[in-house]
């Protein structure tokens, strides 16, 4: 347990730190987020009907299908936004859905991150405030925050546009953004859909090679959700999706 989070985030690994992170004890890649069995109805509709997955440490896995198969749901499920009518979702040895809603709060902010297709960053925020608001919200001081926020603009290829608000940037500017709100915490997940889904092929290409620099270099997992092949080349593992099951694995 934490003083921080108040989230002990398992038992049988070193506390974590701060921001929530638990450093790996060596050997194979761990088992970091898994779901077995997860079942997720809305009214009629079965969005999932018994999936089983596991995504180890520092691993990148595209989640592929067709429109409607449930990859949104299965994403939403396994980051405890939507709890599933049936089967569990284990992170680092706890089940989500046994966590109190406090608990399950403070999970996504400290261990999760998160780049949806349309950015949604904070219109109202400079960029800089956007990539300092995951640690702000955990409580880390402002200067500090904005300090761990400007180191990221270099990489962004955004050097000087730290001040500027989200609705003065590109697309693929203000998705870059996004991206850097999604590891700032140097999370233990990265859940992503379609984070390429709003843009052209080259400004796509600059936010998936930002993503998965980024998550290697932190040793965060990455769940992708997206249509393209050419966006799913850059996970090392695909799955397919097909009426609420996982079909197949395409490689
Ligand atoms: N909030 C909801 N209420 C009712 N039905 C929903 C809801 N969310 C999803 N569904 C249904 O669940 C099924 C799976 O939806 P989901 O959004 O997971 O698909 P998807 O694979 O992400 O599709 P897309 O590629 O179009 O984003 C669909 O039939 C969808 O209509
Ligand atoms: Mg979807």
């Amino acid at each position: 347990m934490t003083a921080r989070t108040g989230v002990s985030l398992a038992t049988d690994r070193p506390e974590p730190d701060a921001l929530g992170r638990v450093e790996p004890g060596g050997g194979p890649p761990p088992v970091v987020i898994s779901a077995a069995g997860l079942v997720k109805r809305f009214g009629q509709t079965e969005a999932l009907r018994g999936i089983d997955f596991s995504l180890a440490r520092g691993e990148i896995v595209a989640v592929m299908g067709p429109s409607g198969s449930g990859k949104s749901t299965l994403l939403h499920c396994m980051a405890g936004i939507l709890a599933p009518d049936a089967g569990t979702v284990t992170f680092e040895g706890r089940q989500i859905e046994r966590l109190s809603e406090g608990e399950r709060t403070r999970l996504r902010r400290t261990a999760f991150g998160f780049v949806f297709q349309f950015g949604q960053l904070v219109p109202e925020l400079s960029a800089l405030e956007n990539v300092a608001l995951p640690l702000l919200l955990n409580n880390v001081k402002r200067s500090v925050a904005e300090a761990a926020a400007a180191v990221w603009f270099p990489r962004l290829s955004l050097e000087g546009m730290e001040r500027r608000r989200p609705g003065d940037m590109s697309g693929g500017q203000a998705q870059r953004v996004a991206v850097a709100r999604a590891l700032v915490t140097e999370p233990a997940v990265v859940f992503a859909d379609e984070p390429t889904g709003s843009l052209d092929t080259i400004a796509g290409e600059q936010v998936m090679e930002l993503l998965t620099a980024a998550a290697a270099e932190q040793n965060t997992s990455v769940l992708l959700v997206t249509h393209e092949a050419r966006v799913a080349a850059y996970a090392q593992r695909e799955i397919v999706v097909r009426d609420g099951r996982v079909s197949g694995a395409a490689r």
